[in-house]
């Protein structure tokens, strides 16, 4: 019970990985707003969950319902102690084909989106006067470049150092904020992912996902429960003293 009595606000946990962090934090006797822009998937996931957790509409891409949702959390829980930055979207296109749309709606969720919630948590955090917890999802996509997505490891890349540069202002107010780079993790996903690259490289569905799978040293594709341990771990008071740190969940893919 590394987090009991705590209450956290896990953007995107309607599914995937962020699904797998709020089951993991009701365990460890958390409090879960399961926040997503998918209401009805969030309602049916906290439905799902069980006693703890419960359904938050929030769009990160829009400031007030980033508002409305922290509001909501504080209205239901007392307080926000933990949050997760986990809502992201991906896009994959060659670098002579990128769209300013597509460039816009991922740097609005997953750069702005990002920042902006944290801001309204630490705002939060800061008002209560007791510390907190940011976990930012980032990416071996913010590590190094890819070929085919631009845009979305940029973005991944500044969620890495947006947790730096907020990690050392924030830890005045006993706020830590870290963040965990996944490497490859099974789910809808990656449904899209391979899609998009049968699409841009002519390959036949699955085939992507198996390449990328034969090149992770563990041997296979992550399940959102292999990242949960960090998810708690970051959470709780065991990681009081650390800061501003992206740390590799991955696999053995990247090293840094
Ligand atoms: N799956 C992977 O292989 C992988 C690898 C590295 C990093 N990540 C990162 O981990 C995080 C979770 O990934 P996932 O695979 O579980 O994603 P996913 O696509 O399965 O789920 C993302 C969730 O975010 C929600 N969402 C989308 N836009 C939103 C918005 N504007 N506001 C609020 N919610 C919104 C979606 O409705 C969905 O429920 C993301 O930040 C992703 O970039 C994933």
């Amino acid at each position: 019970m590394r987090l009991d009595g705590k209450s956290a606000l896990i953007t995107g946990a309607a599914r995937g990985i962020g699904l797998g962090f709020a089951e993991a934090y009701i365990r460890e006797g958390a409090t879960v707003a399961i926040g997503d822009i998918d209401l009805a998937a969030a309602e049916s996931a906290a439905a799902g969950i069980g006693p703890g957790a419960y359904a938050v509409r929030i769009d990160v891409g829009d400031q007030d319902s980033i508002d409305a949702a922290i509001a909501s959390v504080v209205d239901h829980a007392g307080k926000l102690d933990i949050l997760v930055n986990n809502a992201a979207l991906f896009d994959a296109a060659q670098t002579v084909d990128i769209t300013r749309a597509s460039y816009d709606r991922l740097f609005s969720v997953n750069v702005a989106g990002t920042l902006f919630t944290l801001q309204a948590a630490a705002r939060q955090m800061i008002a209560q006067g007791h510390g907190g917890k940011i976990i930012n999802m980032a990416s071996q996509a913010g590590r190094r470049g890819e070929p085919l997505v631009l845009v979305y490891c940029a973005t991944k890349a500044a969620v890495i150092s947006m947790t730096q540069s907020a990690g050392l202002n924030l830890i005045a107010h006993g706020i830590n904020v870290n963040a965990i780079a996944p490497g490859v993790v099974d789910g809808d996903h990656w449904v899209h992912v391979d899609s998009l690259f049968g699409t841009l490289e002519g390959k036949k569905p699955g085939q992507k996902k198996a390449e990328v799978e034969a090149g992770v040293p563990a041997g296979r594709f992550a399940v959102p429960a292999d990242l949960s341990g960090m998810a708690v771990f970051l959470a709780s008071s065991e990681a009081d003293y650390i800061v501003s740190q992206t740390y590799n969940v991955d696999g053995g893919q990247w090293m840094s």
